[in-house]
């Protein structure tokens, strides 16, 4: 069985689950941009993790661009966000970042880590807009989940668990054990 790990982090969050999730594989961790879409094609099982920027899975393309040509092939996704973890949270992945194609693909969430004091350009901008649309909404109507949105982009912080990887270190070894 030929296993990778392929990740996309910016700043590092994504990076530490990636090898984390290849060291419990015993395999490799590899950044998206390192590989080619054709080398994909000599893996059997490819487990690839990206950050979440505006919902989207950062890198994800790679995936979805090979995605036909790796019909045979098991894909396992997580996503690093850092928002608690909910229902809507998957919903949400899967409505942005799924077509039809890829409709049936899993994706895993895990919670990384936010530090607003280091981001610079684009980032910086794109989180203040992220703060702007949830400070729109007036205080009595603003939900749990949007109040601890809005401290986790003004505060920022650390959730990064590697315990939080075990149900994907679980799928894929199901997968391995299966197709010995
Ligand atoms: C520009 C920007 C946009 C982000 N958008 C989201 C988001 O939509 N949802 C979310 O849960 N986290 C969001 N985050 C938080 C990151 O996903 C989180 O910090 C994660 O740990 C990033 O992974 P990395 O450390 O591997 O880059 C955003 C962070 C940045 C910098």
């Amino acid at each position: 069985m030929n296993t990778i790990v392929i990740y996309k982090s910016k700043y590092g969050a994504t990076e530490t689950y990636a090898k984390w999730i290849a060291e419990d594989l015993g395999c490799e961790a590899v950044k998206a941009d390192d590989i080619k879409k054709k080398d994909l094609l000599k893996y059997d099982l490819i487990v690839y993790g990206g950050g979440i920027h505006a919902g989207g899975i950062i890198g994800f393309d790679l995936i979805k661009k090979a995605y036909r040509k790796l019909a045979d092939k098991k894909i396992i996704v997580f996503a690093v966000g850092m928002n608690p973890m909910s229902e809507d949270i998957i919903k949400e992945l899967k409505d942005i970042n799924l077509n039809k194609k890829t409709k049936d693909l899993r994706i895993f969430y895990l919670v990384g880590a936010f530090d607003p004091s280091i981001l610079k350009g684009f980032d910086a901008w794109l989180i203040n807009r992220i703060k702007g649309m949830i400070k729109r909404i007036p205080v009595v109507n603003r939900t749990d989940s949007e109040n601890e949105n809005l401290n986790r982009l003004n505060y920022g912080g650390n959730w990064i668990d590697r315990d939080s990887i075990l149900p994907i270190v679980e799928e894929a070894k199901i997968y391995i054990n299966d197709n010995k």
